[in-house]
């Protein structure tokens, strides 16, 4: 069952085809194969039919300020390995456990350093993710084996709405990674996620459709099992913004070529990639996408693919412009990365996983 604008209705969809630019469930072509409902409009009824499903071991996407994800239960293993199956993900690449608020820390994560505390009580709910030392109920089937787990408060409210429903029907936990397949660009509307998903989702799963993500990057991911927090991933909540608040030194992990450190996000060489080639800073041939910020003219002869106001916008509209650049079949994108200390270190940073690197 799903909602359209508010009316209760049956969702029976076949294998479907996107159609552009339009914003509800009509924009899929019904075909013949059955294949998962995407639900528009939700109501307070389809999010308890969401967490119901999810408690039965379903997979359901749903929107975050950051990015869509795509949910089980954390505590259901064989939800879980289909998850991974689904995302096409190596299973010792730990997953991000999300709870309805700080309330519910104490359930999966222990011995939280007193910063970690105050990181939760400033930037919760929202894009920010803590990984702290695990309690029992995060089990390695989630962590990839590693004694530590990720936590996230989302902001948005339909993520918000689902995990107090889920967690009213007595889970605990959803674990949740970004709703593309592994290594490919995070989805930030219900479109993206059908394009990603569509072919390995089930009749029994679902999306929901809670409109573009705001923030359109993944949340900072902060390591805190040490004395002092280290930036594993970096996103909306800055390095700034966090050593202002706890007064210590904030560490940045080194992005690029550790592959060591497969277990730090996005760390692996290619991340975050559209089919075409992306290169930094360079100058644009006749036919090359362009993506740059609005005071930046396209070069003559270029495709321009997003045209930010400022690094906020940039941040929504990059991974949009570069699936556009996929969709218009362009083979080279240019990008001219921005620059700051804000929301520009996370650009730069999936910039650089994405770029190509010959
Ligand atoms: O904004 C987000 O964080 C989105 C939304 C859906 O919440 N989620 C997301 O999940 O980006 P995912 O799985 O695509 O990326 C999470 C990253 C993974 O690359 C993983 O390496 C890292 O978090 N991670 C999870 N648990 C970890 C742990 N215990 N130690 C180190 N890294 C961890
Ligand atoms: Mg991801």
């Amino acid at each position: 069952m799903g909602t359209v604008e508010g009316v209760r209705v049956s969702v029976k969809l076949g294998r479907a085809k996107p159609i552009k630019n339009m914003h509800s469930i009509h924009r899929f072509k019904v075909q013949q194969l059955p294949i998962m409902a995407i639900i528009s409009s939700c109501t307070a009824s389809t999010l308890k039919d969401a967490a119901t499903s999810l408690r039965s071991g379903n997979l359901v996407a749903f929107p975050t300020e950051t990015v869509y994800g795509l949910g089980v239960d954390a505590t259901n293993k064989d939800a879980v390995s289909h998850l991974y199956q689904v995302k096409g993900r190596p299973t010792d690449h730990p997953l991000i456990v999300h709870i309805s608020s700080l309330a519910n820390l104490n359930k999966w994560a222990r011995e939280i350093p007193e910063y970690a505390i105050k990181l939760a009580r400033a930037f919760w709910p929202g894009p920010m993710t803590l990984i702290l030392s695990r309690t029992h109920l995060a089990k390695d089937f989630i962590t990839g084996n590693q004694d530590s787990v990720g936590i996230r408060v989302p902001s948005h409210p339909l993520a918000s709405a689902l995990l107090k429903e889920f967690e009213g029907q007595g889970g605990l936990g959803v674990v949740a990674p970004s709703a593309n397949r592994f290594g490919k660009v995070s989805p930030t509307t219900v479109g993206d996620v059908f394009e990603e998903l569509s072919g390995y989702l089930s009749p029994s799963d679902l999306i929901l459709d809670g409109g573009p993500c705001q923030v359109g990057v993944e949340s900072t991911i902060i390591n805190c099992t040490q004395d002092f927090p280290e930036i594993l991933r970096p996103g909306a909540i800055t390095a700034t913004m966090i050593s202002d608040l706890i007064g210590l030194q904030v560490n940045q992990i080194a992005t690029g070529s550790n592959k060591s450190l497969i277990k730090a996000p996005g760390l692996l060489q290619s991340h975050y990639a559209p089919k075409a080639k992306v290169f930094l800073s360079t100058t644009p041939d006749l036919g090359d996408g362009f993506i740059a910020l609005s005071d930046i003219p396209t070069p003559p002869g270029a495709i321009r693919l997003a045209s930010p106001k400022d690094n906020n916008e940039y941040a929504q509209l990059l991974y949009q412009a570069l699936r556009l650049s996929d969709t218009k079949q362009i083979s080279n994108v240019i990008v001219i990365p921005p620059t700051g200390d804000d929301i520009a270190i996370a650009i730069c940073d999936r910039l650089e996983k994405c770029a190509y690197k010959g």
